[in-house]
């Protein structure tokens, strides 16, 4: 039957101390001048790639390999902590969702079922009589600017909607970063701004339509689609065409758990103190998705997230490994939620220590490009110091967060930063004689412009590079060493694509066990000698 204990590995020692370090957004591209990490200082992780070549190499880190629709996707850290940490790939949530919408399932479950009571009466195509679109620009996850375009499509689509007699409007936006979307609890301010436009219909700026509002506050000085300020959409008397109301349905179309958990406890939550919501609105609230398993948040949703059991980080807890996890606020939950397979809180509380370093909160991280590198560092350090863990594993956010920005001379700073903490923590690892396992999430800092299909930058009408402020489609690299790695212990090379789900068997290995039958294989092996 099954077991959770796992085989001894028959060659590699247990006991050693392995340090798991995922830099965040750090893929490999040509060197040229829109790749920070080429750009800048970065002499622990260029050693480590001008190392043993069997200690260094690139695996996958986007599309199916960590489980999305098509090649075409780009990794994110929610899919790739999601395949380090359980070494399988799962479906993930956006093929889940075109999956349900191409099959029409979506239509069927219980959560449609649901919210549906409140369109009954009056039914169009699947219901809704009344429709009101509460926006958020994105330019993080596409391009900065996009915007525009995206609300010309939806206004269209609308207009042929209110042609077939249903009363459909945008009411309400503003920029991701900047309305709604904060994550970890980093900023509630964040997501009260965004329940002032969606819910209680109040805003600083006014406009009669989505488009006229997205380009006016575009044309604003430094303005860009992540940091749109809160805008509502009014009548021709002034007032909001669109607050949320007794009686409403209310679906959150977003499949990413870290970025819709804050706003589905303010939309969920009878009991609830983060901000003063003002008005309740009794409304059928359905998620997307579910975006915590554990919290059982939102308790509706539409199409059921992948459910991923087993993880590395469970049967290492059960076979005595002890854990030490660390980021600062805005990854916190990547080494730990996500990586524990979407599951919030401790696997076994007396094996382990999670640490989260608060997060500057109020800023664009290219105004502090180190952000808390050299804190997460040090915290990992003494944690391999202390002798009390077996695995110390962090998560190091500056590629990302400061590559997302778009600002490329920031960037290269938080490329510096990251390399500067790999050398704290692998300095610690050589000291307690360990092992380390160096590797990233998905591509970001390293390619910071838009290109076109022969590879070269993209110009803006007035001859200005095209910012990339969004991951890439680059695999990322996976280093191993330390003076406690097995001399034989080398990268196989009969693994035809291996991606970001390899690692954890990996990571099992070098702990000095198996990983179970239907792992993604191991990257690496023991040479005889
Ligand atoms: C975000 O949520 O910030 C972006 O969509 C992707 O960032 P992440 O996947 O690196 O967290
Ligand atoms: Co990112």
């Amino acid at each position: 039957g099954f077991s959770w204990t796992l085989p001894d590995h028959p060659k590699l020692p247990k006991g050693k101390p392995v340090a798991v370090v995922v830099l965040d957004g750090w893929g490999e591209a040509n060197a040229d001048q829109y790749n920070c990490i080429h750009v800048a200082q970065t002499p622990v992780m260029d050693s480590l790639k001008n190392g043993a070549p069997e200690k260094w190499r690139l695996v996958k880190a986007h599309g199916t390999a960590v489980g999305l629709p098509s090649d075409d996707d780009m990794g994110n850290s929610e899919v790739g902590h999601n395949a380090l940490g359980a070494g399988r790939i799962f479906a993930q949530g956006a093929k889940l969702v075109d999956r349900a919408l191409a099959s029409g399932k979506i239509y069927e479950g219980d959560g449609f079922n649901y919210i549906k009571e409140s369109f009954e009466n009056g039914a169009s195509e699947r219901g809704a009589k009344r429709i009101r679109v509460h926006i958020l620009t994105d330019g993080r996850d596409v391009l900065d600017g996009s915007s525009v375009g995206f609300v010309e499509t939806l206004e269209s689509d609308l207009s042929q909607l209110r042609e077939k007699g249903i009363d459909a409007q945008i009411a309400s936006g503003g920029g991701r970063m900047y309305v709604t979307m904060d994550r970890y609890e980093n900023d509630w301010d964040v997501v009260k701004r965004g329940w002032d436009a969606q819910v209680l219909g109040e805003a600083p700026h006014k406009f009669k339509s989505a488009l006229e509002a997205v380009k006016t506050l575009r044309a604003e000085p430094n303005a860009n689609d992540q940091y749109l300020p809160p805008f509502v959409i009014v009548d021709d008397s002034g007032k909001a065409v669109g607050p949320v109301l007794d009686g409403d349905a209310v679906v959150t179309i977003n499949f990413r758990a870290d970025r819709m958990v804050m706003l589905a406890k303010a939309l969920e939550y009878a009991d609830f103190d983060k901000f003063d919501r003002v008005r309740v609105p009794k409304i059928r609230y359905v998620g997307m998705l579910q975006y915590d398993g554990e919290l059982k948040l939102p308790s509706r949703y539409l199409v059921s997230p992948p459910e991923i059991e087993r993880t590395s980080g469970e049967y290492l807890v059960k076979n005595g490994i002890r854990t030490f996890a660390c980021s600062e606020t805005v990854k916190f939950g990547h080494v730990t939620f996500f990586w524990n397979g979407n599951r919030s809180g401790y696997l076994d509380e007396t094996k382990e220590e999670y640490v989260e370093i608060p997060s500057d909160s109020g800023i664009t991280f290219n105004v502090a490009p180190k952000m808390k590198a050299l804190e997460i560092a040090e915290k990992a350090r003494d944690a391999l110091l202390s002798g009390k863990f077996d695995q110390v594993r962090v998560n190091l956010p500056n590629g990302d967060m400061v590559g997302h920005t778009g600002d490329i001379e920031a960037t290269v700073v938080a490329c510096k930063a990251a390399d500067e903490a790999v050398k704290i923590i692998l300095d610690a690892v050589e000291q307690v004689g360990g092992i380390y396992l160096v590797t990233a999430d998905h591509g970001n800092a390293e390619d910071m412009v838009k290109r076109n299909k022969a590879g070269k930058p993209l110009l803006d009408k007035s001859g200005g590079i095209q910012i990339l402020t969004s991951h890439t489609l680059l695999p990322v690299p996976v280093a191993i060493g330390g003076p406690g790695l097995h001399p034989g212990v080398k990268f196989r090379n009969d693994i035809q694509t291996p991606g970001l789900a390899n690692v954890a068997a990996t990571v099992m290995n070098l702990h000095g066990f198996e990983a179970p039958a239907d792992y993604e294989p191991t990257l690496i092996e023991v040479a005889h000698n």
